[in-house]
C-alpha cells in the first residue's frame, strides 16, 4: 500500500513537474499501469503497438472483455509481448474499481464508448478511447464535460493527426503551397471477396451464450435475443455503429480539418444505401455512402465510400486555387503546383511566378518517417502527456469535432433532410 503511494504521488509529481529529469528519476515500480478494456481486434493487434511506444513507461496489469476467447488471447499476447500476465475482467467496472490502474484503453464497440469513458474518468483514471468518440452527439458532449471536470488526459483514437506524413502536409499548406483552399475531396473504396461481404468479421466457431457476455455486449442498446452476427459484426448495425459515417469517415474529415484548421462544418448533404451486400445480408448500414459538407468559411468537402471496388483506394485531396496536396493510403504525399490547363494536349504551363517555380514533391511515410501510420506515435503521445511532457493531440472536444461530422452524415442520411449544425445550441437542425 505504501509503494503504491509512492508510486501514484510520483506519477502526480511527474504530470506537474515536466522534463527529462523526471525520465530519468524513475525507478521499476514507477511504471503506469494500464487497464485494457475491450481486446478484440484493434485491441489486441494494439496490444503489441503499445509495447513500441512506451516499453518502459507502462505496463498492461489488467484487461477487460465479454468474449473469453478473446480474453484468453489477450493475455496470451501480453505474455508473451510484455512478459507478465494480466489479470482480467468481464465487467468494465470491476477493471475500473482496481486503485492502482492509472490510465484505460477503451477499444469496445462505438455504443458502448460514453458509459466507459465516462465511468473511467469519474473513477480517476487517464482514457485513451477510440474513435468515433461516442454513438450521439450528446454523449459526446457528456464525455467532454466529464473529461473537463476530471483534471485527466484523455486522448481519442484520431491517430492521424499523429502521422508525420499528415503534420507535413499541414505544414505545406500553412506555407502556402497551394493557395487558398475552398475545395477538398475524400474518398474511402474497399472491397471484400464475394463470400466475405465488407464488415462480416469471422465469428469464431466455438462462440455462444456461455463464453460471451451477450447483456453486457448490449449495454445501453436496444435489448435483443442473443445474435452472434450482432456481436462480431456491430459495425453493420446502427444500434451499435453509424457505419462508414463514423467508422471511416471520422478519420478522414477529422485530418482534414487538421491541415486545415478546421472544426466542424456548417452543413451536410448525404445519400446512399446497401447497394452492394444485398444477398443474405441483413446489414442496416450502407454500403455505399457519398456526402457533401459546407463549412461556414467557404469550404466544400466532398466525400465517398463504397464498399464494393477498391481501385481508388483511400485518400485526401486539397485542392487549393495554386495547388495540389494528396494523401494516398496514409503512406503517399504529392505536391503539385498548378499549371493552368496545360494537362491538355499541347497547352502551356499558364502559372504566374512564384506558383511556376514550386517545385512537384512526393514523400512515402514509411520510407521517410518509419511510420506505418499514426498509431504508434499517438499512444507515445498519450503517455508521455500522462508523465506531464506533452499535451494530447486528440482531446475530446477535438474528438467530438470529428465524431459531429460523422454523425451530421448518418443524420442527413437516415433523415434524408440536409443537416446543419447550430453551434450555438449545440445540435443538428433539418431544412
Ligand atoms: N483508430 C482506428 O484506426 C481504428 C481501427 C479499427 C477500429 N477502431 C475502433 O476500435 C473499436 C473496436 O473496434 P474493433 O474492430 O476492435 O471491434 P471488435 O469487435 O473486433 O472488438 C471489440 C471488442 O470489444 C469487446 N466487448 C464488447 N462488449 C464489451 C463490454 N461490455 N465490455 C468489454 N468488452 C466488450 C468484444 O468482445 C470485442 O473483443 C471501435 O471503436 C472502432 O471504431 C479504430
Amino acid at each position: 500500500m505504501a509503494d503504491e503511494m509512492k508510486r501514484r504521488d510520483f506519477l502526480k509529481a511527474a504530470a506537474i513537474a515536466a522534463g527529462p529529469a523526471v525520465i530519468s528519476a524513475r525507478g521499476a515500480n514507477d511504471k503506469i499501469n494500464i487497464g485494457w478494456i475491450g481486446v478484440g481486434t484493434r485491441g489486441n493487434a494494439a496490444i503489441d503497438w503499445l509495447h513500441t511506444a512506451a516499453p518502459n513507461d507502462v505496463q498492461i496489469t489488467s484487461i477487460c472483455d465479454t468474449y473469453d476467447g478473446y480474453i484468453a488471447r489477450a493475455k496470451d499476447r501480453v505474455k508473451t509481448i510484455w512478459g507478465n500476465t494480466p489479470d482480467a475482467y468481464k465487467d468494465f467496472h470491476d477493471l475500473l474499481a482496481k486503485k492502482d490502474i492509472d490510465a484505460v484503453y477503451i477499444m469496445t464497440p462505438e455504443h458502448l464508448h460514453h458509459e466507459m469513458a465516462v465511468a473511467a474518468l469519474k473513477a480517476g483514471k487517464h482514457v485513451y478511447v477510440e474513435k468515433p468518440l461516442a454513438h450521439t452527439i450528446d454523449e459526446g458532449f457528456d464525455i467532454v464535460k466529464v473529461w473537463e471536470q476530471s483534471k485527466k488526459i484523455c486522448q481519442v483514437g484520431t491517430q492521424n493527426r499523429s502521422s508525420s506524413l499528415y503534420k507535413k502536409a499541414k505544414e505545406l499548406i500553412q506555407q502556402g503551397m497551394v493557395g487558398d483552399v475552398h475545395f477538398v475531396r475524400a474518398f474511402w473504396y474497399r472491397n471484400g471477396l464475394p463470400d466475405q461481404p465488407s464488415w462480416r468479421y469471422v465469428i469464431p466457431a466455438d462462440t455462444n451464450t456461455q463464453n460471451t457476455d451477450w447483456p453486457r455486449f448490449l449495454g445501453p442498446a436496444p435489448k435483443r435475443p442473443w445474435d452472434p452476427h450482432r456481436y462480431f459484426q456491430w459495425r453493420l448495425y446502427w444500434d451499435y455503429s453509424g457505419g462508414i459515417s463514423t467508422d471511416l469517415l471520422v478519420h478522414q474529415t477529422d485530418i482534414v480539418n487538421f491541415m486545415l484548421s478546421k472544426t466542424v462544418p456548417a452543413s451536410c448533404i448525404a445519400s446512399g444505401g446497401v447497394y452492394r451486400w444485398t444477398v443474405n445480408d441483413d446489414r442496416d448500414v450502407p454500403d455505399t455512402l457519398s456526402a457533401i459538407y459546407d463549412y461556414s468559411d467557404k469550404l466544400q468537402v466532398n466525400y465517398s465510400c463504397y464498399l464494393g471496388n477498391e481501385y481508388f483506394g483511400y485518400g485526401e485531396e486539397i485542392c487549393g486555387n495554386e495547388g495540389t496536396i494528396r494523401v494516398m493510403n496514409r503512406t503517399d504525399l504529392y505536391f503539385e503546383p498548378e499549371t493552368y490547363n496545360s494537362r491538355r494536349p499541347g497547352a502551356q504551363n499558364r502559372a504566374p511566378e512564384p506558383i511556376r517555380s514550386r517545385k512537384a514533391l512526393h514523400i512515402n511515410g514509411p520510407e521517410e518517417y518509419k511510420e506505418v501510420d499514426g498509431a504508434i506515435n499517438h499512444f507515445k503521445n498519450f503517455i508521455q502527456a500522462i508523465l506531464g511532457k506533452e499535451q494530447v493531440i486528440a482531446p475530446p472536444p477535438v474528438g467530438q469535432q470529428a465524431a459531429i461530422s460523422g454523425h451530421m452524415a448518418t443524420l442527413a442520411y437516415k433523415n434524408q433532410k440536409k443537416v446543419l449544425w447550430d453551434d450555438a445550441n449545440r445540435k443538428v437542425r433539418y431544412i
